[in-house]
């Protein structure tokens, strides 16, 4: 199948995330963007602000502006810094300035149109502006259409932690356009690759072997592959999330890599290293660790490595720290929103189940990040 043969009046997925009243679509195909029919689940007639960035915005919020022209009284845009240091407070705050200035009601509806920086803003705004107003996921990464839109995790980055501040907070739908990927910088194409890759480990191993066979065809932006590699990666996080949406238990899988990844954002400063990137970094160090633990053969972790590589990602850390790097990397890593009692819990991968979450001695971590960091 070839780019061609997904005409862009073509089928479009629709995968429902059950959560009973708060359940919603993530719809998935092409021109969904300028198609008003996509925004028919969303509650119509309030006022509604489009939140996006001063990359994303010149690009689609006029196209996203005429789609929702009949199904809103209002629409405005408010267009913000682009970036991962601008995941803060005081970019959260423009949202609310633009808000309250606008004197917006409780049915005002929020459109987070970007990749996950503005989407995890976005929500967490809906969530806190007058105790929580309806929002919509536009999702215009590949990383936001395969994670971040969907599941309801918002939040900002604290200087001591990633996304650290945040709620539990379910948009009213998710709607992946892929043709707005075509304008995705190649870098922020193999960083969405991260995340798809490592639903493989944790629930399908088809869909690995999958990855492996199209890898080329993803990266090279055919449409086709990129619509099923949404696709699939939406189920698997749906069902997850429908099992346990406020991370119990079983929703912590998802976090396979992001352990070690977020001490690496962390460290070397936000925005210096791509979400994906770091996950990709740290999915490695993760399969290093079950694989000294006896749960994984070498041969998945060489598998990993190689695919990881041919989707253009960083199969090494960076250190962080020159003075004591693995020490600096299990200080950030205590303050990972899965740590109990002090006690650091890995998202671990074991042969023939899949992800199990463990904690694991400190000095067995430290060996694989002094093995895993390019110096
Ligand atoms: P991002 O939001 O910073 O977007 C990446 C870059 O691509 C930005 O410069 C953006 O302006 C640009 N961009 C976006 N769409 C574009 C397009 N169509 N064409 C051209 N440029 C475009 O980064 P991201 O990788 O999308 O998201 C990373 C963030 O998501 C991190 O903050 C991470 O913590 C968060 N995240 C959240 C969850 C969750 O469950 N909530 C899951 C995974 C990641
Ligand atoms: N990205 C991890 C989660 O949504 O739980």
């Amino acid at each position: 199948m070839t780019a061609e043969t997904l005409a862009e009046d073509g089928p479009v997925t629709r995968i429902e995330i059950a959560l009973g009243a708060r359940s919603y679509p993530i719809l998935i195909g092409r021109a969904l963007l300028a198609d008003p029919g996509s925004f028919s689940h969303v509650s119509a007639g309030s006022d509604a602000l489009i939140v996006s960035n001063t990359t994303v915005g010149p690009l689609y919020a006029e196209r996203l502006e005429r789609a929702l022209a009949g199904h809103h009284r209002h629409v405005a845009r408010l267009l913000l810094p682009d970036g991962e240091q601008y995941k803060t407070w005081a970019t959260l705050n423009l949202i609310f300035d633009a808000l309250l200035r606008r004197a917006a009601d409780r049915k005002t509806t929020l459109y987070a149109l970007g990749g996950g920086v503005i989407g995890d803003m976005t929500g967490f705004a809906a969530a806190c502006y007058m105790r929580g107003v309806p929002f919509v996921q536009v999702p215009t990464t590949l990383l936001a259409q395969v994670d971040s839109s969907v599941g309801g995790k918002t939040a900002i980055n604290h200087p001591l932690g990633k996304n650290m501040i945040g709620a539990f907070y379910q948009p009213q739908a998710v709607v992946c356009d892929l043709d707005v990927l075509k304008t995705l910088p190649a870098r922020e194409l193999s960083a969405g690759l991260a995340e798809v890759i490592k639903y493989g480990p944790i629930a399908d191993m088809a869909f690995f072997d999958w990855l492996e066979q199209h890898m080329n065809a993803l990266r090279a932006g055919d449409l086709p592959a990129l619509a099923h590699a949404v696709k699939r990666s939406c189920e698997i996080k749906a069902d997850v999330v429908a099992q346990d949406e406020r991370e119990a238990g079983l929703r912590a899988i998802l976090n396979f890599g992001h352990t070690f990844g977020h001490a690496i954002e962390a460290g070397l400063g936000f925005g210096a290293w791509l979400h994906g990137e770091a996950v990709a970094a740290g999915m490695v160090m993760a399969a290093h660790v079950s694989q000294e633990l006896g749960l994984a053969d070498r041969a998945f972790v060489q598998r990993l490595v190689a695919l990881l590589e041919r989707a253009g990602l960083p199969t090494h850390g960076p250190v962080i720290d020159p003075a004591d790097n693995a020490g600096s990397y299990l200080e950030h890593m205590r303050v990972d929103k899965k740590a109990q009692a002090g006690e650091i819990r890995y998202v671990l991968i074991e042969r023939g189940h899949g992800a199990v979450v463990r904690a694991v001695p400190d000095a067995l971590v430290r060996e694989v990040i002094d093995r895993c960091c390019a110096t």
